[in-house]
């Protein structure tokens, strides 16, 4: 019998199997595993390195952390993608304050690994450092290092040099099995000391390769798996492990493969990225189950998506698969999107849910899969300038319910019930009686209905087109239980002698609440929005949601001494209410952007937060408590009627500094290596003739793909000696292999002979995954050509072709069919009406910067000799005025300085924009203090804006601007406008600690 989450449930009850008692066996575990009932009880207080040790176990409700348990409320973020490890804090705090309990984290191979068996560790690569700062942030971390990653990264993760080595990746190939291994030990050695379990960091779960499904045409798929298994195993990590499969396809259930007679320890995750256009699918307890179902493809471990899109990458801009910004995806998975999924999700049995992403940050460098642009932004809820969007509100309340209301860990599917117009979910707690109920609307009409609740309460209820809403019932609040609420609890918390609920909606619902109270209570409204009345032994509270902000109702005598105090928000004030637990009770906040700590300290609660608009403050905690110090400075105070206090005068908001204009420019052209005299002598010979690429090596010919040479990132230079009659050549094809918007540009004896770009990849070339084209360059115009020729120069027998590709990067290997070692750079060159000999020499970047590491940098000739660091003199430069509009092919600079001088306590967010006419064909790498942040394409966009990250950017000193411009000749090229903006300003922040950025 296959066995479906339900009929696991009522065969099993309640079956907690710690790590230890072997949960995940498959069906059949020993008998003497005695099942035990986890009661719902409160969650594990957040991690931290305690010392302690701590078990991870599970049942097929939720995880079980030292036995409590523990729904996973994660982000994902992308310590790679934010190259500022001071900022690290920063988005991990804005996280945990809106509720998450866990980030979910990629670590890149080729971002640590810049050839085989070296490791870097260090600065903006700084593993052990993230880890540290997730522990004392509070919050879990789920770690995922491949070996392979996808992630729109080059090669999916996978180093440059792996592109040119031999064996299958993804395989049991024992070349590539033998430098995964180097990779895991490198980076297990550092995830040893964060483990939860030793209580010496917070690492929580750990996953392995990732979306693998190569075992569907490689038999040897389970014993790959099991290898990596035993790997990390043997490497030390204890946790439970993972893999996250492709959609719901029951790929690498427990028992798929040999885990080395370990049971229990493995848990089954499938990713999903729904489209907005569709209803939310039911992947889990209300769907089709069994292997296909999601969450019941693995009955015995509970429901967990590893990746729940919570906005899309985007694609280059262009004809036919052109990228629309991010701001298209923030719109198309808002706040509403995400609550509607989320909620089915919940509903579904999904108690490990991580949204990819929660910060999507900047891919910086040549570390973008040919796929993406720089910013990879994702339309997350914090966005790359690391701004909280509004659409963090739906998950900042599920967030905090979800650790704080411990009925919704363990819910069971109750009684299907039906609501006109909605899709409704009825889910039950079987120790607390509670009952849940989500109700999503899938039309493009507000529905209002009727809920017949399990109690017998029909409750009239609102849900807004495309939208849902929780409701729950039963619930406690405190001493109290709560009949029904039409608006969604966020919290239940006990400040000093106070039970606190808060109930969060739309802006300008009516908030419907009714609480039992056998005898009458004596009611308050503290605002004058709300409105109650008491009848047959409830009370009915009614509050318009978000009118001037909280409203506050307060609940005494009656059947308990602990007053009850009813919040009631819409979504913006919700994200301005921050519960926090401290060592001596419960704080709550109400006011500012963020709260980053809350201390008690005697009777002074010591908070520390950020501010971005002038704001109000309200502080509910411990009783004995008579005073606030916001960042350190002291708050005057008054004692409010639910004894909170609140501060008499707003606090200001963060100032909007104005960043400087860029001015003194200076200019230098280079490409010399297209000179026909330029010494190449001691560029590396590109004499090959065999290749461990997918690309075919063309017969007869030497290779010219980067890769074999050591050239693994960003541009490079090939300069062919040809010899041989050219008087009758007609034209040179240069066959190419680049990713997406790749371009070459090609001179033969120093005169231009023309430029060509990659077709911009339709629908149907973007999924193929490779992108090669030949351009075919007709040397009509040529001096060569030309009837003025002297007879010397006709009679000249040696030319010199040099071409400059900008290879794109590496594709991915989502297929494990080896897409990541597609050639990049020149792959053929042939020549029509002449068959002259080529030797070809070829230059990449050079020695990878050992700071910035080898993704800094291509070959370009400036790149080459430093010009992109802030020590380059460049005094001996033209002066120059942007905006500009030059004519011709070939690599121009420029460079200025700037300085900025944010004031200590503002975090300023400051980005740099380029805006010309989008006719004009050009592209610009952009170095600030030598770190490459990102490549503009002006005629295809569609980033214009780039984020300069806070650390590598000086605020508060003088930083060096770089632009290599490349232009292919085809129009008049700028920059044109460039210009600094400012991108977010908060009072508040993290200490920020200078990015190393040598200047030489
Ligand atoms: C997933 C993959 C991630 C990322 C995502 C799309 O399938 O696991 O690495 O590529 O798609 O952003």
């Amino acid at each position: 019998m296959a066995l479906s989450r339900r009929t696991f449930s009522a065969l099993a009850g309640s079956t907690a199997l710690g790590f230890a008692l072997g949960g995940s066996g498959g069906p059949g575990a020993p008998a003497a595993y005695a099942a035990r009932s986890v009661p719902t009880g409160p969650a594990p207080a957040p991690p931290h390195a305690d010392g302690q040790r701590h078990t991870i176990g599970h049942d097929h409700h939720s995880l079980l952390v030292d036995g409590r348990r523990l729904v996973v409320w994660s982000g994902e973020l992308h310590p790679f993608r934010l190259p500022s490890p001071s900022l690290w804090r920063d988005v991990l705090e804005k996280m945990r304050a809106h509720g998450y309990n866990t980030v979910s984290i990629y670590v890149a191979w080729n971002y640590h690994s810049p050839a085989p068996g070296r490791y870097d560790f260090t600065g903006v690569r700084d593993l052990d450092l993230f880890l540290r700062t997730a522990a004392e942030t509070g919050l879990y971390v789920i770690l995922r290092p491949g070996p392979y990653i996808n992630a729109e990264v080059d090669a999916g993760g996978f180093p440059g040099w792996l592109t040119a080595t031999e064996g299958a990746a993804r395989s049991t190939d024992p070349t590539y099995l033998g430098h995964v291994d180097e990779w895991l030990t490198a980076v297990n050695g550092i995830v040893r000391r964060h483990q939860y379990t030793d209580g010496a960091g917070s690492v929580l779960l750990y996953q392995i390769e990732n979306e693998y499904d190569g075992h569907v045409a490689d038999p040897t798929g389970p014993a790959y798996m099991s290898h990596l298994y035993r790997k990390v195993r043997a490497d030390g990590i204890d946790v439970p492990l993972f893999h996250n499969d492709k959609g719901r396809n029951g790929y690498w259930i427990p028992g798929s493969f040999d885990t080395g007679g370990e049971t229990g320890k493995w848990l089954y995750g499938f990713d999903g990225y729904p489209s907005p256009s569709q209803p939310p699918p039911d992947w889990g307890d209300f769907g089709i189950g069994g292997l296909k179902g999601g969450a019941t493809a693995s009955p015995r471990t509970p429901g967990f998506v590893p990746e729940f899109g919570g906005g899309w990458f985007d694609p280059w801009g262009g004809v036919e698969f052109g990228g629309k910004g991010y701001a298209e995806s923030r719109r198309t998975r808002d706040a509403a999107y995400e609550r509607r999924f989320y909620l089915t999700n919940l509903a579904n049995g999904l108690t490990l849910h991580n949204v990819y992403m929660t910060f999507g940050g900047t891919t910086w460098g040549w570390l973008p899969a040919p796929v993406v642009y720089t910013s990879y932004d994702y339309g997350a809820a914090i966005d790359e300038a690391r701004n909280v969007t509004p659409k963090i509100a739906p998950m900042h309340q599920l967030g905090h319910l979800l650790q704080r209301v411990p009925d919704f860990a363990k819910l069971d599917r109750a009684a299907d019930v039906h609501v006109t117009g909605l899709k409704a979910y009825h889910l039950t707690n079987p120790d607390t009686q509670a009952h849940v109920y989500v109700l999503r609307n899938d039309g493009a009409d507000e529905v209002t209905s009727t809920l017949r609740t399990a109690a017998g309460d029909d409750v009239e209820l609102t849900v807004p087109a495309h939208d849902a809403r929780l409701v729950t019932t039963g619930l406690s609040l405190g001493k109290r239980k709560l009949r029904y609420c039409t608006a969604q609890p966020m919290f239940v918390l006990t400040a000093g002698r106070y039970d606190v609920a808060l109930f969060t909606g739309r802006y300008g619902e009516m908030a419907h609440l009714v609480l039992e109270c056998p005898s009458e209570p004596f009611v308050q409204r503290l605002d004058a929005e709300a409105a109650w009345v008491y009848d047959q032994d409830v009370l009915h509270v009614t509050a318009p949601l978000g009118q001037g902000g909280l409203t506050r109702v307060l609940v005494q005598r009656g059947e308990s001494d602990t007053p009850l105090l009813l919040l009631f928000a819409d979504d913006a004030t919700s994200l301005r209410l921050f519960p926090r637990d401290t060592p001596s009770g419960t704080v709550l906040v109400y006011g500012p952007a963020l709260l980053r700590h809350a201390k008690v300290s005697g009777s002074v609660v010591q908070l520390t937060g950020d501010t971005v608009g002038p704001t109000g403050l309200e502080v509910w905690g411990p009783r004995g408590i008579t005073s606030v110090t916001w960042n350190g400075q002291p708050v005057q105070t008054r004692v409010s009627l639910s004894e909170s206090l609140v501060a008499l005068a707003d606090m200001p908001g963060a100032p909007r500094p104005a960043p400087p204009a860029l001015t003194g420019w200076r200019r230098k052209t280079e490409n010399p290596e297209s000179a026909a005299g330029f010494d190449d002598s001691a560029w590396t010979v590109a004499d090959k003739v065999t290749s461990f690429s997918t690309t075919a090596v063309p017969a007869d010919r030497p290779v010219l793909f980067a890769d074999d040479y050591g050239f693994h990132y960003g541009d490079v230079w090939y300069r062919g000696r040809v010899e041989g009659d050219l008087s009758d050549l007609e034209s040179v094809s240069l066959s190419y292999s680049t990713g997406t918007q790749g371009m070459l540009m090609a001179w033969l004896d120093g005169e231009p002979l023309g430029s060509h770009r990659m077709p911009v990849p339709d629908a149907k070339t973007v999924r193929k995954g490779t992108w090669a084209a030949t351009a075919e360059l007709s040397v009509a115009e040529l001096h060569l050509k030309k009837q003025a020729r002297t007879q010397t120069e006709r009679e000249r027998r040696s030319h010199v072709l040099s071409v400059l590709v900008r290879r794109m990067q590496h594709d991915m290997d989502g297929g494990s069919l080896d897409t990541h070692k597609a050639a990049r750079g020149l792959t053929a060159v042939s020549f029509k009406g002449a068959s002259p000999k080529a030797s070809w020499r070829i230059q990449g970047a050079t020695a990878p910067d050992p700071v910035r590491g080898p993704m800094n940098n291509g070959g370009l000739y400036g790149e080459r000799k430093g010009w992109h660091l802030p020590g380059f003199a460049d005094g001996g430069w033209e002066t120059a005025v942007l905006p500009r509009a030059d004519q011709g092919m070939g690599v121009t600079w420029y460079r200025t300085g700037f300085r900025l001088s944010v004031s200590a306590g503002v975090d300023a967010s400051v980005g740099l924009v380029l805006e010309d006419d989008p006719a004009r064909a050009y592209r610009v790498q952009i170095f600030l203090n030598g770190w490459n942040l990102g490549q503009y394409v002006n005629d295809v966009g569609p980033q214009h804006t780039f984020v300069l990250p806070s650390g590598i950017l000086r605020t508060r000193g003088e930083n060096t601007l770089a632009l290599a411009v490349l232009s292919d000749g085809t129009s008049e090229f700028g920059p044109g406008v460039v210009r600094l903006e400012l991108l977010g300003s908060a009072a508040g922040g993290v200490p920020l600690a200078s990015v190393d950025s040598p200047g030489r």
